[in-house]
């Protein structure tokens, strides 16, 4: 069990452990990278351990590890390609539910498994609550085309950067054997048509601008005391 040490995680977990509670049984559940969606399948395994029968798809190689060290059944879309619902973190959410993912280098795999289930969870702490998305924007590109896809995206108001490694020497190779290259924005007023126009350019694989997930999304804003649960009713456009 993760150590609750401050109100961040403490959000974290909230969040995470509610989204799991909306679980039900029979369901196939698309399991997302990071901190919080970790206290998600830490919860889901108490849940399967008394009885709830789930699967799961890992949106990355971290996500699928600690789903079987948690006893949670893993599936594919290659079996499962329609999903009942899918939950994730956030790095930024803005009050139109549009969101910039990508932290953890999974953003493709989230984006496919996002796209393919009916309803999308995101499990955040206040801190992701952003009036405007502004700042980096993680992009996967092909290795063989990242010079030219980055030129086309310093086009788009940017500055470009091929995301370095910790730990091993040279660029982050992502779970799908790309690079990452990491585009900083200022304010970035059209989410919508900047993620449009990033995957566009020849060579990007997929951009961590989610703008088209809002009628099926429910955020839920982790407090240490009570969580706020958002829906599409309450997207400010
Ligand atoms: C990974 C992601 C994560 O979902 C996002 O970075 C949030 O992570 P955390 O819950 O650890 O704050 O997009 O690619």
């Amino acid at each position: 069990m993760a150590d609750i040490t401050d109100t961040a995680a403490a959000a974290k977990r909230a969040a995470g452990y509610m989204a799991a509670g909306m679980v039900e049984d029979g369901m196939v559940i698309g399991l997302g990278t990071g901190s919080t969606v970790y206290h998600t399948i830490e919860c889901l395994s108490g849940r399967i351990r008394d009885g709830l029968s789930v699967y799961g798809i890992p949106t990355s190689y971290q996500t699928a590890m600690r789903a079987r060290e948690y006893g949670i059944p893993l599936t594919t879309l290659d079996d499962n390609p329609v999903l009942d619902l899918a939950i994730d973190g956030a790095d930024q959410v803005d009050p139109g539910f549009r969101m910039i993912k990508g932290r953890g280098a999974a953003l493709t795999r989230e984006k496919c498994v996002a796209a393919a289930a009916f309803r999308f969870i995101v499990v955040v702490d206040e801190s992701k609550m952003v009036p405007k998305l502004s700042g980096t924007v993680p992009v996967e590109t092909l290795p063989f085309a990242t010079k030219p896809a980055m030129a086309q995206l310093r086009g788009l108001g940017c500055r470009p950067f091929i995301r370095e490694a910790v730990k091993k020497d040279g660029p982050v190779i992502t779970d799908n054997g790309n690079f990452i290259v990491d585009c900083q924005f200022n304010e970035i007023g059209d989410p919508a048509a900047i993620e449009a126009a990033i995957a566009a350019i020849p060579g990007v694989v997929e951009s961590g601008l989610f703008t088209r997930f809002l009628g099926n999304t429910t955020v839920i804003v982790g407090d240490d005391k009570k969580c706020g649960v958002f829906n599409s009713a309450d997207i400010i456009t």
